[in-house]
């Protein structure tokens, strides 16, 4: 994965604090406030198309009902993803496909952290259409896929050995470097408090980078970039940005 700056600035869901998490708003919101990566959640519809979206149900952040698998693109194509946010400021925001963002990205120049929400829902071929869709807009280099489910993530890399991936975990991991090597990952997506500086360390000297969500805190920001990690994942992108510039 090409690294764009010192430290990449991973807008979680977008500039989720701003906006509705994970729609075209967000996203675009959070390149105005200087994040230099997106991370978002991809799920797929019964006929095949990669959402984004957090949830594997459409209840919490649309006006849908059901599952995600369940429904055709076209059924979700018309669902509202934004009124339940902040009061209604953002109706009519929709449920973006995985190309939108791509586009975004393109544009902008930005590094993409997709991650598979194939956990729960297991997504057959979910990880060759992602693949797919990021190789056809040349954005290998520029793209990590990070996920919970790390058999998808090992499958990824015997797919597209150029896409980056990122192991997500959030409890401990017992010699977590080690573990992503042996999976073939390049980075560590820890829950940050997990992200001790000594295991930064390490990893960073097996040639493996820390990655960790969702640090929301100045405080926590510093201690982490001091400790060395290559990128940070929060819901304040505007926060990092000002820090970094700081530095
Ligand atoms: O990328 C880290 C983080 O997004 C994982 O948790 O639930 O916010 O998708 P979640
Ligand atoms: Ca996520």
């Amino acid at each position: 994965m090409i690294i764009t700056s010192p430290i990449i600035n991973f807008a979680h869901r977008g500039a989720s604090r701003e906006c509705p998490e994970n729609t075209m708003a967000a996203f675009r919101r959070a390149v105005e406030l200087g994040a230099t990566g997106i991370e978002t959640d991809v799920q797929m519809t019964r006929d095949g198309r990669l959402v984004l979206i957090h949830d594997e149900r459409l209840e919490r952040t649309t006006n849908g009902k059901g599952w995600v698998k369940d429904q055709t693109w076209e059924e979700l194509a018309g669902l509202d993803a934004g009124s339940w946010f902040k009061g209604g400021a953002y109706a009519g925001e929709r449920i973006p496909l995985l190309e939108d963002l791509l586009e975004l990205a393109l544009g902008s120049r930005l590094v993409l952290n997709i991650e598979l929400k194939n956990g729960r829902c297991f997504y057959p071929g979910m990880e060759q259409k992602v693949i797919a869709a990021v190789r056809a807009c040349g954005l290998g280099s520029w793209t990590v896929i990070s996920s919970f489910n790390h058999y998808s993530l090992a499958l990824c890399r015997t797919l597209a050995p150029e896409i980056g991936t990122g192991i997500l975990y959030s409890e401990g991991l017992y010699r977590p470097w080690a573990y992503a090597a042996s999976l073939g990952a390049g980075a560590l997506h820890a829950e940050y408090r997990t992200a001790l500086p000594e295991l930064v360390r390490e990893a960073a000297a097996c040639g493996v980078v820390f990655h960790p969500w969702t640090v929301n805190e100045p405080a926590e920001m510093s201690a982490l970039i001091e400790s060395g990690v290559a990128g940070i994942i929060t819901d304040e992108p505007g926060m990092l940005s000002a820090l970094l510039e700081r530095r």
